[in-house]
């Protein structure tokens, strides 16, 4: 080839590129619930590779992608959501985040069944639709109730092991088509759940849609989603990543649901994820009495400032404090030869560890319990991802730890690498060393 075709084929590799890169991402303009476009920007995270793109070691990418990761409120409805759309398919398709099997998840999809069926009133031969079913663990236990049961999920490969396991799931986005589908071939839901999806969702009002054409007159729209009290008051930025669209108040979800002729009857906050919200909502023509939590949460977030600029402002400048605290002691640690690795691979320890600027020069390997990410690296920093038994083989000094939604649960579980001196860090609301005598010290002052 001539220098000048090789020029022109390198050019037309990076039109493509940008262009297929164009494909991937577009600017959001208007506000994903009310369509507003008065944004407060809250923070930028530069570029970052997708969370769950967990890499083969054998077909690292030259140029891995990275796409924008930036922050904006919306003044009018007040949603919080990143200013960037990235194509679903791509997202969602395959997806290697498994339903946890922690104990504290096990309880807690047992409480959402037992209050699912309480508040929906369900009955043995009622419906109940899940989107974002996973592999079917919750609805597994409302069959068990003798409900009929269908999930709906976008990842082809988790629907797979959903359906060899008796759980009839349909490998799709649910949406407007879907809903009408389901309604067809299986009836009308009492109860449409939604459990840590929704702030996935780009479309929401598409959703919403669906959940109308399948929704029984007195049915129940059941939601659960990281609670934006939690997100910001104890600085769970990690939890920003490009899966997660949208962040919600109760505020600017009754907004949503106003538009569906929907209305919130009742709503629980509950410990998972680092603290989430149980939303609760029924057809406004089925003449359901709101329970008076629902007005007392958005009397707390109006207090805590989530419907004025200074509360976003203030956790951005906390955000940045954090992050270089975390950095500066995880690279002081290694600096003094000390081992430091991860403990768990969440979508939220590979946000947090790009925010950090911390890679495999700091942080030696990653002890995860999902099959699926063993033997893969990180995305963007390229830490290698352990099995929890090859971990503590050759245990690091320090265990950064990811997975701080499962503190208590991990502290417990690793009492023998405390015991042995290991320590963790803490890295939010703040970062902090946990060792064993601390960890005694703050049971004798819950004494
Ligand atoms: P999770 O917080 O559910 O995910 P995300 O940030 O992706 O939404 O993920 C927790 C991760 O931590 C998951 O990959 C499993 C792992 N984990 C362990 O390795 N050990 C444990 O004891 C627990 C509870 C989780
Ligand atoms: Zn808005």
């Amino acid at each position: 080839m001539q220098d000048a075709d090789m020029q022109d084929a390198d050019m037309q590799d990076a039109d493509m590129q940008d262009a297929d890169m164009q494909d991937m991402v577009r600017w959001v303009e208007n506000c994903r619930v009310c369509g507003g476009n008065d944004w407060l920007d809250v923070i930028s995270f530069g570029s970052t590779p997708l969370a769950n793109g967990f890499l083969d070691p054998a077909a690292v990418p030259e140029d891995e992608p990275a796409y924008p990761l930036e922050v904006g409120v919306c003044r009018d409805c007040r949603l919080m959501s990143i200013r960037h759309t990235i194509d679903p398919e791509a997202l969602f398709s395959h997806y290697v985040y498994v339903s946890s099997d922690s104990d504290l998840m096990a309880g807690h999809m047992r409480h959402i069944a037992d209050l699912c069926v309480r508040r929906a009133g369900l009955d043995a031969g009622d419906l109940v639709v899940e989107m974002g079913s996973n592999i079917g663990t919750q609805l597994a236990l409302f069959q068990e109730g003798g409900q009929r049961v269908v999930g709906v999920d976008p990842a082809k490969n988790l629907v797979q092991v959903a359906n060899d396991q008796g759980i009839p799931s349909i490998a799709a986005f649910f949406g407007a088509a879907e809903g009408a589908r389901v309604a067809r071939d299986f009836g009308q839901a009492k109860l449409v759940l939604g459990r840590q999806c929704f702030a996935h969702i780009e479309n929401v009002h598409n959703v919403l849609d669906g959940v109308e054409a399948v929704l029984a007159p007195d049915g129940l729209l059941v939601i659960e989603v990281p609670y934006l009290v939690n997100l910001i008051e104890e600085n769970q930025f990690d939890t920003i990543y490009h899966e997660h669209a949208s962040y919600f108040s109760i505020t600017t979800l009754s907004r949503l649901f106003a538009a569906h002729g929907l209305h919130i009857v009742d709503a629980e906050r509950v410990a998972v994820h680092g603290g989430s919200i149980v939303v609760m909502a029924s057809r406004v023509t089925a003449g359901r009495r709101p329970m008076p939590v629902v007005a007392e949460l958005v009397a707390l977030e109006q207090e805590r400032g989530l419907t004025d600029d200074s509360a976003y402002l203030e956790f951005a400048a906390r955000t940045r404090r954090v992050l270089a605290g975390v950095g500066d002691l995880v690279r002081d640690l290694a600096a003094r030869g000390k081992r430091v690795a991860g403990y768990g691979a969440p979508s939220k320890g590979t946000a947090l560890l790009q925010f950090c600027g911390l890679g495999p020069r700091e942080i030696e390997f990653c002890s995860d319990t999902t099959p699926l990410k063993h033997g893969k690296l990180l995305p963007g920093t390229h830490i290698p991802v352990r099995s929890p038994e090859q971990a503590r083989s050759n245990p690091p000094d320090y265990y950064l730890l990811l997975a701080w939604n499962y503190a208590e649960e991990i502290i417990r579980k690793e009492r023998r690498f405390l015991e042995d001196g290991g320590r963790f860090i803490v890295p939010i609301p703040e970062p902090r060393i946990v060792s064993a005598e601390s960890v005694l010290e703050s049971f004798l002052e819950s004494v």
